[in-house]
């Protein structure tokens, strides 16, 4: 078995990966509990409010760099906002539901989302949309976000031994990927149109099994950052271009020095050296159940990853109600 290198001990990640599961779990748990009720503003702030709590009791110091939006903007989680009981410096990168919209519905593909690096090992990415290309780890450095659909299905074809036409790929279902879906299908490959939530989709692109072997078109550039974190400590790829839609993105893009004709990939969006990541299933998706109810109490279904740790854990926890009258347990 591989050993973590005895020249730098993945602090950070160790002391963190499980109390952001944590943070996740806490936050679907109180999410679910709206999932298909139709408000999804009060679905959001019971995950917004409950993520902040435990990331408040927490021994860091830490910073929001992706968050619920400016300070202006959102009352809590803001970028910017500090957190913590004070400890370890940290920036934070949270969405404490990614696909609310969906989740209001009772529909497939929302999670609870964090991930965490030393300061400096998330970019701080503005909110705007952002064009993505995202492949598993045989694909990675081979595919480009330059090339056309068809050039890069051929490259991600060869790479996971398959034909173009067994290979699937999620896409937003969205009235401006009208070309790319037509571009996808022309080569014979599979379209999986998705409702919303393209950070879960990614991370089905990065593990097999899934079904889902690419990602293409835009989406948040926010979501992108945690997409980033996730699929380096996986070993997958995405490659992004940010897509100013007017002149105020524009200028918020130099500002924040952000050169909107590059092509951005895993190491630029997730730079540090030390990253931690963790998503709950909020709703049903590829890769996790969602929150599920059952007499006695609650189960979740987590991912919970360290860069530089070189873990994986999948995580499947019973909640049991406080009073513990009923347990009732399946495996
Ligand atoms: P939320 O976190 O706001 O619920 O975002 C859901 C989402 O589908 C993301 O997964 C995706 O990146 C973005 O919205 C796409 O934006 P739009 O719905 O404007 O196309």
């Amino acid at each position: 078995m591989g050993r973590v290198s005895q020249h730098h001990q993945p602090d950070l990640e160790r002391r963190l990966v499980l109390e952001l599961a944590r943070v996740t779990e806490t936050a679907a748990l109180n999410a679910s509990g709206f999932v298909g009720l139709g408000d999804k503003h009060a679905l959001d702030a019971a995950a917004t409010n409950a993520m902040r709590e435990v990331l408040s009791q927490m021994q860091i110091s830490g910073r929001v760099v992706i968050g619920e939006g400016e300070m202006d903007e959102a009352p809590m989680l803001f970028i910017g906002e500090q957190l913590g009981a004070g400890g370890i410096e940290i920036d934070i990168a949270v969405d404490p539901v990614e696909g609310t919209e969906v989740a209001a519905r009772g529909l497939p593909r929302c999670i609870a989302v964090i991930a965490a690096s030393h300061r400096g090992g998330l970019l701080g990415a503005p909110d705007m949309y952002m064009d993505k290309l995202v492949v598993a780890a045989p694909a990675a450095g081979k595919v480009s976000l330059e090339y056309t659909p068809a050039q890069n299905l051929e490259i991600i074809a060869v790479s996971l031994e398959r034909k173009v036409e067994d290979l699937t790929v999620a896409v937003l279902d969205r009235a401006r990927h009208e070309g790319l879906i037509a571009a996808i299908r022309a080569c014979g490959a599979r379209v999986k149109l998705i409702a919303d939530g393209d950070v879960i989709a990614a991370l089905a692109v990065a593990v097999r099994g899934t079904g889902v072997h690419a990602l293409m078109g835009s989406g948040g550039a926010p979501e992108g950052v945690l997409t980033a974190a996730a699929l380096k400590c996986l070993g997958a790829e995405i490659q992004a271009r940010f897509l100013p839609s007017s002149d105020a993105e524009l200028k918020r893009c130099q500002l924040m020095g952000i050169d909107c004709s590059r092509v951005y990939r895993t190491e630029d969006l997730a730079p540090g050296r030390e990253i931690v990541f963790a998503a709950t299933g909020i709703t049903d998706s590829e890769l996790l159940g969602g929150v599920r109810r059952f007499a006695g109490g609650v189960r979740t279904h987590s991912i919970a990853l360290g860069y530089a740790t070189r873990v994986v854990r999948f995580l499947d926890t019973v909640h049991l109600e406080a009073d513990g009258a009923r347990v009732n347990i399946r495996v």
